[in-house]
This record gives structure tokens, sequence and C-alpha cells, in this order.
């Protein structure tokens, strides 16, 4: 299978360890072995530190956005540090890029392309340029809840969801730079119009990605 991964910064940079990076690495190595990976790494605290502080002097949202991307690609860098010479040595800066560089067979490993959406986005767009089975998005939550499970008890994960139904629930949510909750809302419509499965579980355990190709696990969009 031809899969996309998408790690969020604020899981590959919970804390400045290279541990973490080793982990996702192993993973990373082993779902190689019989798949094609293409990874997009998000900019987790430290984008949304930098987008405070370009914020505060005024600048634009899109010159926010930029400086997000620029941290997205240092991330994208560390990750291809860890993953050695299995990964194609440079960070594509869009999608045209990354498919050449996956000629070599390497690992291609990037981060944000232009203003105004996650890393998210780019991990659907990614997945419907180079044409992907199956996109996983490992993030700090379990998947999708009806209510906030932090505020409530009772609160119940959606085991599947179309892109509508998820739509619906992130609807409210800001776009601005660095306030990307759950999913963002460029990422739905490309799911929504390539019908490419994805599945949205939680990267704490980086375990968990090869999970998601055995057995249920979080919330899947299908359509
Ligand atoms: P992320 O995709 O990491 O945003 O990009 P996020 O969801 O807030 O963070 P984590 O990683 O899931 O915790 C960081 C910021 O970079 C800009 C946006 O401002 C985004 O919030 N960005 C990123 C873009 O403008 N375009 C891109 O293609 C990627």
């Amino acid at each position: 299978m031809r899969i996309v991964i998408t790690i969020g910064g604020s899981i590959l940079l919970k804390e400045y360890d290279s541990k973490r990076f080793e982990e996702y690495a192993e993973v990373i190595r082993q779902l190689n072995q019989e798949h094609e990976i293409f990874i997009v790494v998000g900019g987790g605290k430290p984008a949304r530190q930098y987008i405070s502080v370009v914020r505060d002097m005024g600048e634009t949202e899109s010159i926010c956005d930029e400086i997000g991307i620029q941290v997205t690609r240092i991330n994208a860098r560390l990750l291809q540090c860890a993953l050695k010479d299995i990964a194609y040595p440079a960070i594509p800066t869009n999608f045209q890029q990354a498919l050449e560089y996956s000629a070599t067979n390497k690992i291609v490993i990037m981060g944000g392309t232009e203003p105004a959406h996650s890393t998210d986005a780019v991990g659907s767009i990614l997945a419907e340029y180079v044409g992907a089975d199956l996109v996983i998005n490992a993030t700090s939550v379990d998947g999708l809840y009806d209510k906030d499970p932090n505020k409530f008890d009772d609160a119940k994960m959606f085991t599947e969801v179309t892109a509508d139904q998820l739509m619906e629930v992130v609807s409210d949510n800001d776009t601005k730079a660095g306030t990307y909750e759950f999913i963002d809302k460029t990422a739905i419509e490309i799911i929504k119009r390539s019908s490419i499965k994805t599945i949205i579980l939680n990267g704490n355990n980086p375990e968990n990605l090869i999970t998601a190709l055995n057995e249920p696990i979080g919330t899947v969009i299908k359509n």
C-alpha cells in the first residue's frame, strides 16, 4: 500500500527529546518493509510560539503561517535525521517535488506547503497527488468524540464518520495561524473529493500506526 502518515508536531515535540523521533523512526522502518511511506510533519508548540512572536509584531496571518511552515520543515528535517539513509535527504516544498523524490524509493518527509491550512491538509493533498491508498493522521487524541472527553466523562468516540459529519463537528473551529484543533477544513474537503480512507489515531504511542493496519483503532473517515 501507498500510505501517507501525518504526525502532529505536538506529538513529536512534546519534549525536545531525540528518543521520540527514534521511536517513530523504528515504527516507520517496519512499515516501510511492506509499504510505500510518505510522511508529513506538523509544527506543534514551537510553531505556535514562533507564530505568537510575529503576530505580536503586527504581521499578517499569511506571514504567521509562513513562519509556521518553516518550523514544520525543521521538524521534518529532524525526523529525516532519525531515519538516516532510508529517508530522501531533502524536504520537498511542493507536491510535485515530493512525487519526484519518491521515485528514488526513499521515504519522503515534508512539512507545510503554503499559507491558510495546516499539515493535515498537506497530508490529504499529498495523498491525492501521489494516489495513496490510506492516510494515517497521528494526533494527540484517541479519535473524534461527540463532546470534549477532557470535560465530559460520558463523551463517546466515533469509530467511523463521513467527511460531511466531520465537517459539521469542526465547523466552528478557528482558522488562524497555529490554531487548527482537530483537523482542518481543507483537509476534510480533500478527503471528501478524493475518497481516500483516513484514520485519525493517538500518536503518543507510535505502535498505534502498526495496529491501524491490522485492527480497528481511532476514528476512520469514510465517504
Ligand atoms: P501544523 O499543521 O502543525 O498546525 O502547522 P497545528 O495543527 O496547529 O499543529 P500540530 O502540529 O498538529 O500540533 C503549524 C502552523 O503552520 C502553518 C499554520 O499556521 C499552522 O497552524 N501552516 C502549516 C501553513 O500555513 N501551511 C501549511 O501547509 C502547514
